[in-house]
C-alpha cells in the first residue's frame, strides 16, 4: 500500500483541539487560584488607570500573537499537507529568491510591531509624568519585609500599606540591603527599589478593598515571602486608621502579664532591632509601635494571631528561611506569653 495516503489533517486537528484545552484549562486554574487566595493578585483584573494602560498593551498584543500563530500555523499546515513527498510524484523543484515574498515579509512584522510599538511607548509616556501625590508614602525594601513610611504625617509601619480611595498615591521607593521590586499588580507595574537611590511610582487606587503585593526581585532565602497588603479605605476609614497609628500607646498596668512583657521586651535582644516609640529605637527590624492594627505578621506569611506571634517569636527562622530576627532559646514559654500579652497592648 505504498501510493496510501497518510491523513494530515486529523492530526493537526487534534493538536490545535489539545492546545485549547490546555488554554482553557491554565484560565481555569488561574481563576480558581485568584479566587481561593485571600487577595488575589492578578494583572488581568486593573484597579487604577496606570494598571489599565498596562493591561491595554497586554490585550493588544495578545490579539496580535494570536493573528500571527493562526496564519503562521495555517501556512505551515498548507505547506506540508501540499507538497508532502508523494509515492511517484515529482521530485521538489527548487528556487531561489522571490522579491516579492521577500519584501511581504519584511513589511508585514514591520507594520505589526509599529502597531505594537505606539501603544505601548504612549502608555510608557503616560505613566512616567511625575506626579505629585495626594499622598506620599515612602517605601523602604528590607530583607525580607517592608517598611512604610508617611513623611510629614508622622506614621511608620511595615507591610500594610494604607491608602485612601480615588487619591494618587506617590511612592517613593528605596532599599537598605539588595534590589527588591515592588509590585501591585491591581495598581502598577514593577518597580524596582535600588540601595543608594530613590525610585518613583504613582498610582491612583478606584476600589477599596485590600489588594495583593509582592517582592518582584529575587532577594536571597525569603524573597517569595516578601508580600505586602495594599489596604484601600474611604477617607474617612483612612484618617481613622492613621488616627489610631498616631494614637499614643499607655503604659500596661503594673501587676499585668503585658508589664512583664515589657520588662522582658526592654531587657531582651527586641530593643537591638525593633522601634516602640518611647521604649526602643531599633530601626533592623518593623516599627511594633501598632504591631497589634495589622492583620499579619512575618510580611504577610501569617495572620498575626497569638499562637503565630509566639511561635514567631520562640524561632523566627525556623517560620521564615534566612529570617534576621534570631531564635529566643533563652526566653520561657511564659516570658514568650507576656511578651505576646505586651505586644497585644500596642494597638
Ligand atoms: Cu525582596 Cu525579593
Amino acid at each position: 500500500m505504498a501510493d496510501r495516503k497518510r491523513p494530515l489533517l486529523p492530526f493537526a486537528l487534534i493538536a490545535l483541539a489539545v492546545l485549547a484545552v490546555l488554554a482553557f484549562a491554565a484560565g481555569d486554574a488561574a481563576t480558581a487560584w485568584a479566587q481561593s487566595s485571600t487577595y488575589p493578585q492578578t494583572t488581568l483584573e486593573p484597579k487604577s488607570e496606570v494598571a489599565r494602560a498596562i493591561d491595554n498593551v497586554l490585550d493588544g498584543i495578545v490579539i496580535w500573537v494570536i493573528i500571527i500563530f493562526v496564519v503562521v500555523q495555517a501556512a505551515l499546515v498548507f505547506t506540508v499537507a501540499r507538497f508532502r513527498q508523494r509515492p511517484g510524484g515529482a521530485p521538489a523543484r527548487h528556487m531561489h529568491g522571490n522579491t516579492t515574498l521577500e519584501i511581504a515579509w519584511t513589511l508585514a512584522p514591520a507594520i505589526i510591531l509599529a502597531f505594537i510599538a505606539v501603544p505601548t511607548v504612549k502608555a510608557i509616556f503616560a505613566n512616567a509624568k511625575p506626579t505629585k501625590g495626594d499622598v506620599t508614602v515612602r517605601v523602604v525594601g528590607h530583607q525580607w519585609w517592608w517598611e512604610f513610611q508617611y513623611p510629614g504625617m508622622g506614621i511608620l509601619t511595615a507591610n500594610e500599606l494604607h491608602v485612601p480611595v480615588g487619591k494618587t498615591v506617590a511612592l517613593e521607593l528605596e532599599s537598605v540591603d539588595v534590589i527588591h521590586s515592588f509590585w501591585v499588580p491591581a495598581f502598577a507595574g514593577k518597580k524596582d527599589l535600588i540601595p543608594g537611590r530613590t525610585n518613583h511610582l504613582w498610582f491612583t487606587p478606584e476600589e477599596t478593598g485590600t489588594f495583593a503585593g509582592q517582592c518582584a526581585e529575587f532577594c536571597g532565602a525569603s524573597h517569595a515571602n516578601m508580600y505586602f497588603k495594599v489596604v484601600v479605605q474611604t477617607q474617612e476609614e483612612f484618617d481613622a486608621w492613621a488616627a489610631q497609628q498616631k494614637a499614643p500607646v499607655a503604659a500596661p498596668d503594673s501587676a499585668s502579664l503585658a508589664a512583664r512583657g515589657l520588662a522582658i521586651y526592654q531587657k531582651g535582644q527586641c530593643v537591638a532591632c525593633h522601634m516602640i516609640d518611647g521604649v526602643s529605637y531599633g530601626v533592623v527590624g518593623p516599627n511594633l509601635g501598632k504591631v497589634s492594627t495589622r492583620a499579619t505578621i512575618a510580611a504577610g506569611m501569617f495572620p498575626n494571631d497569638d499562637e503565630n506571634l509566639a511561635a514567631w517569636i520562640r524561632n523566627a527562622p525556623a517560620l521564615k528561611p534566612g529570617s534576621l530576627m534570631t531564635r529566643q532559646d533563652q526566653l520561657s514559654d511564659e516570658d514568650i506569653a507576656a511578651l505576646v500579652a505586651y505586644l497585644r497592648t500596642r494597638r
